[in-house]
């Protein structure tokens, strides 16, 4: 294997060492966060920065770039404290790469890249039509990191909806039924094929198949 250090990846060009190393943690989330400002105008961005916190209460987290790079999300959640989450599916994968073009903050990306807001349970911000898994959030925190400038900004789930086909008898969700893609670095996207599922891994037993 080729061995770089720290000190080899510092020096390399920008964008060089941009796709290296937002490659390097791996495939991620790839979902279209909606928002809305408080006079009612939507915005559309892709974010892959996307995590899992915790189960109960239902909470996602996600990194939000400073300000200067992408201001529209950001700005929205804290006037609102509402947005979507949504995730993308190869028909749609060049739109939603599009929403990451730096529109001007009265555009909406819904109308920029042609898909279509979907408003539902009196909620104030639309999911995504087009999206097979999409889950509404409301804002906990936003904590800055201020080794970068950047934001891990954490919500609450309020609600959910997802394709049938994907949602096990146990509450898993088989996202390679919704056709949920998965991005690498920033201009990646992929399709997945399920491979396997284990149970529950115990120290006195063997991993098991199920
Ligand atoms: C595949 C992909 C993933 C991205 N992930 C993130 C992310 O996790 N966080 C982020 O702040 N920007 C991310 N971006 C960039 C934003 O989409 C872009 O800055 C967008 O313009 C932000 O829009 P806003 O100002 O409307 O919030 C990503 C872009 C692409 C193409």
């Amino acid at each position: 294997m080729k061995h770089f250090s720290i000190e080899e990846i510092t020096g390399w060009d920008r964008f060089y060492r941009a796709n290296f190393v937002n490659s390097l943690s791996g495939f991620k989330p790839v979902s279209l966060i909606a928002s809305r400002n408080e006079a009612g105008q939507t915005n559309l961005a892709i974010f892959s920065n996307i995590v899992h916190i915790g189960a109960d209460p239902a909470m996602v987290g996600f990194i939000n770039r400073p300000r200067e790079a992408a201001p529209h999300t950001i700005a929205n959640i804290e006037a609102t404290g509402k947005y979507t989450i949504n995730h993308v599916r190869a028909e749609f994968a060049a739109q939603a790469h599009q929403t990451s073009a730096k529109y001007p903050e009265g555009a909406s990306e819904f109308e920029e890249v042609g898909l279509t807001p979907d408003y539902k349970l009196g909620f104030e911000v639309p999911f995504v039509k087009e999206s097979h898994v999409q889950y509404a959030m409301e804002l906990f925190e936003i904590i800055s990191l201020k080794m970068n400038n950047t934001f891990l900004v954490v919500g609450k789930l309020q609600h959910a909806f997802v394709e049938k086909a994907a949602l096990k008898e146990d509450g898993f969700l088989e996202l390679s039924s919704a056709g949920s893609m998965v991005s690498l670095g920033l201009d990646a996207y992929y399709e997945t094929i399920p491979h396997s599922r284990f149970a529950y891994a115990k120290p006195d037993q063997p991993t098991r198949s199920i």
